[in-house]
């Protein structure tokens, strides 16, 4: 409401304070203003209550509470990170059965706080928004690819986007990704889903992530590798699973 010149106006959002924050390129001035436009999350959202969420669904429509953050140790490898210790036992199986192969993992990110999900899809929105869209469109494009805070699997300690050291970080090319290679075909031996398989963002709400893992156990995640749950032609996909489970 206080904007109503016609400047020529650089502007960035703020998530947690639901603000534009706004510079006048020609004065250098800073001027902030209240957005007046709402952004449409799912519609119907259910704040997760579980003390462990290892087994929840956590997606556009269920969310942890920002409070919630599990006991982590470090990952030991390279990039570093934080999980929880059962994740960290698995991971380091699946980094020795690669570097026998020659391929060291990377670990691009791991456990992120509500707050650090919170300032990475900031971050995202931001991005979008330099390209010229507006806030909302912004939103919705960087909601394909980075969790609104509380909706990230990261937050639940059990989750990472991993690559090999050499290789550059979230690519997509996996015929020539001997991790990407490997977690497609083993990453349930060792407990881990592919939380994010290729041609169902219309069910996961999400585009295809390869990099992206989450560890549920050996016996979940085989029971649901063997439904096939990286083909794009059925409806199989994590959270579902998950919520038909009913294991939080
Ligand atoms: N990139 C995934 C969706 C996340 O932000 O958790
Ligand atoms: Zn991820």
């Amino acid at each position: 409401t206080k904007c109503t010149s016609n400047y020529n106006l650089k502007y960035g959002y703020q998530i947690e304070i639901d603000k534009y924050t706004i510079y006048d390129l020609t004065k250098l001035e800073l001027k902030d203003c209240t957005v007046v436009q709402s952004f449409s999350q799912p519609k119907e959202t259910k704040m997760l209550t579980c003390s462990d969420c290892k087994y929840a669904p956590v997606d556009k429509t269920y969310f942890l509470p920002s409070t919630y953050a599990p006991a982590l140790v470090p990952t030991n490898l390279p990039g570093g990170g934080y999980l929880t210790s059962e994740t960290v036992v698995a991971l380091n199986l699946i980094a020795s059965e690669l570097k026998k192969d020659g391929v060291n993992v990377y670990v691009t990110s791991a456990f992120r706080s509500y707050q650090q999900q919170l300032e990475a899809f900031n971050y995202w929105v931001n991005r979008e928004l330099a390209t010229g869209l507006d806030l909302q469109t912004a939103r919705a494009k960087a909601n394909v690819y980075s969790a609104f805070p509380g909706h990230s699997e990261h937050q639940l300690g059990t989750t990472l986007d991993i690559r090999c050291e050499d290789c550059s970080a979230f690519s997509k090319d996996v015929a020539s990704n001997p991790v990407y290679q490997f977690l497609q075909k083993h990453a349930h031996e060792y407990g881990f889903v592919i939380s994010y398989p290729a041609g169902k963002q219309h069910l996961t709400g999400y585009t295809y992530e390869p990099w992206h893992i989450r560890y549920i156990g050996v016996e979940l995640a085989t029971e649901l590798f063997n439904r096939n749950y990286q083909s794009s032609s059925n409806n199989e996909y994590l959270t579902k699973f998950l919520i038909e489970k009913a294991m939080y």
